[in-house]
């Protein structure tokens, strides 16, 4: 089984998706630690449900961006892992740490990148009216929201979507695709090509036909 990290900032709805994959054995791994850079996240609540190892590394009391990350290398490191998961961490993390982890750190980003790199994403795609909206998971490199694109789900706008009902239904998405191409990296059945940057797919996976359509 592959020991997999869960990195959060906030209300981790996405972390416990992850637990109950793991829980009920969708995903071949365990997560060994949940880390948050926020002392207040609501995830952190949720780890402790299930008994779950917490390391609290808050931003607010590394005065340079590289000291965090400094710390966050030397830590995982210690904890020997086969995957980062970034689940709603809203930290940016630097050209040392992302280097040392490529092809073995994912981020989950609430938009159909390219499309909205960044925050409000959500906001973005009713402002201008898009039809379209969904969540992308990609490695993770020093560029934000820009590494290596593994999946991807999609969602139409519906007219009476507002901000709100919107952001549900990306969780929606969310909670379903991502533990599933967790699931495909912990089998091998997904992994880049750290020297072409090119995402590599066992043969009929669906996953590498996306974006994949979510009629909810
Ligand atoms: C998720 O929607 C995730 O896509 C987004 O934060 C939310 C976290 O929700 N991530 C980003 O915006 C990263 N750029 P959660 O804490 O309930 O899992």
């Amino acid at each position: 089984m592959k020991k997999i990290v869960v990195m959060i900032s906030g209300s981790g709805s996405n972390l416990e998706a992850i637990i109950k994959a793991c829980n009920s054995r969708k995903i071949y791994g365990e997560i060994v630690c949940v880390i948050s850079n926020n002392p207040d996240a609501y995830g952190i609540e949720r780890a402790k449900k299930y008994s779950i190892p917490i390391k609290i590394i808050d931003h607010n009391k590394y005065s340079k961006r590289d000291d965090f990350d400094d710390i966050l290398v030397k830590f995982l490191d210690d904890l020997d892992i086969d995957l980062i998961i970034l689940a709603g961490f809203m930290r940016i993390l630097g050209e040392n740490i992302t280097q040392k982890f490529y092809g073995k750190m994912i981020n989950l980003h609430p938009s159909l990148l390219p499309l909205y790199p960044g925050l409000n994403t959500h906001t973005q795609a009713l402002n201008n009216k898009d039809k379209y909206h969904g969540i992308s998971i990609h490695f993770v490199t020093a560029k934000l929201d820009a590494g290596p694109l593994i999946a991807q789900g999609k969602i139409l706008i519906k007219a009476e979507d507002d901000l709100e009902k919107l952001i549900a239904r990306i969780h929606k998405v969310e909670h379903d695709l991502l533990p599933k191409v967790i699931n495909e990296l912990c089998l091998n059945n997904i992994y880049l090509n750290c020297e072409t940057h090119k995402v590599m797919y066992s043969d009929k996976l669906e996953l590498k036909m996306s974006p994949i359509y979510f009629n909810n």
